[in-house]
């Protein structure tokens, strides 16, 4: 039988696909569709010191093969999500990862502090968010991300992973989060894009630029995973246009360790389920024992 597991860091996942962070709210919805157990981690939605009510609407927009948000991390805040959604989440009897956002390092500890006492195996921190107003995001930036990850490590032992953009100081921003004490990075969020409105000719999005997701994403983010993977030692997480098992089998290939789904989860709310049974098929039918086979495999001349 092959091994579908995964070790990222310290943690150990029984299959590297993950729902990602803010596609799959506390997991609560997706329970009516199926056994979220079957899963290797969920990502929970990204939350902040305090509850946020995110960006006045439109927040979506369809584009072909994929999708435009500016959610704006709403968010009932940390308080709530450990108080109210954590306890529900831990019944889904899956490994569950905090996802956390600050205006600044030192809100990442107060939070990494606060989720530090709670039952999650690990804590994602968000610095890669396109849709925060008046912040001047920027992509990945070196500086911050370091100061954001010391801030977090100084305030708990969990796990840290570390959520990047796909656009700015991207290389630089990976080994200052690995330096920093990151066990793993993801990559990437949603790419900086926007959409006009022809019947008004203005921007659809109050903040005119608005995160680009879903299948237009996946080459961009594949290039990512492929790119890095040679320069970091610590595990790469993709995130990126992931919706099938043939996806996650390229980005194993570009030498992920793990996979994220986001939009794939508004198209078909089972695709991660069919995901994980597709890799074990695929394991299977090529007498694969385990994922360390083809790792990377993309990059043997
Ligand atoms: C509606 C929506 C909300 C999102 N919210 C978050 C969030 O709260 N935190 C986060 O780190 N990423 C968030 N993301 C980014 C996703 O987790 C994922 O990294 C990105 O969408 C790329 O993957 P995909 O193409 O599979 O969707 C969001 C994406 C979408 C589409």
């Amino acid at each position: 039988m092959p091994s579908l597991e995964v070790q990222i860091g310290s943690l150990r996942l029984k299959n590297p696909v993950m729902a990602a962070a803010g596609t799959f709210g506390f997991g609560q919805e997706y329970r009516e569709f199926f056994d979220i157990s079957a899963l290797g981690a969920i990502c929970a939605k990204t939350v902040t010191l305090r509850a946020r009510t995110g960006n006045p609407p439109p927040r979506l927009w369809e584009t072909p093969c994929g999708l435009l948000n500016s959610i704006g991390l709403e968010n009932p805040g940390i308080e709530t999500f450990l108080k109210e959604e954590l306890p529900k989440m831990r019944k889904l009897g899956t490994v569950i990862v905090a996802s956390i956002w600050g205006e600044e390092p030192g809100d990442y500890g107060a939070l990494a502090a606060a989720v530090d006492k709670a039952d999650v195996e690990a804590i994602e921190l968000n610095v890669s968010c396109p849709n925060v107003p008046g912040k001047g995001f920027v992509g990945a930036q070196a500086g911050f991300t370091a100061d954001v990850v010391r801030s977090a490590r100084a305030a708990t032992t969990k796990p840290l992973w570390v959520k990047l953009a796909p656009e700015g100081e991207v290389l630089a921003a990976a080994l200052a989060a690995q330096e920093a004490g990151a066990q793993a990075l993801c990559i990437a969020n949603t790419f900086r894009a926007m959409a006009i409105d022809i019947s008004t000719g203005r921007p659809v999005f109050a903040n005119v630029l608005a995160g680009l997701s879903g299948p237009a994403i996946k080459p961009l983010a594949l290039r990512w995973v492929y790119e890095l993977f040679p320069r970091v030692e610590v595990p790469l997480i993709a995130s990126g246009g992931i919706t099938t098992w043939q996806d996650a089998v390229e980005f194993i290939m570009a030498g992920a360790r793990a996979v994220q789904v986001g939009t794939g989860n508004f198209v078909d709310p089972l695709c991660t389920l069919t995901m994980v049974e597709g890799l074990k098929k695929f394991l299977e039918e090529r007498n694969l024992e385990c994922w360390e086979v083809i790792r990377g495999c993309a990059h043997r001349r």
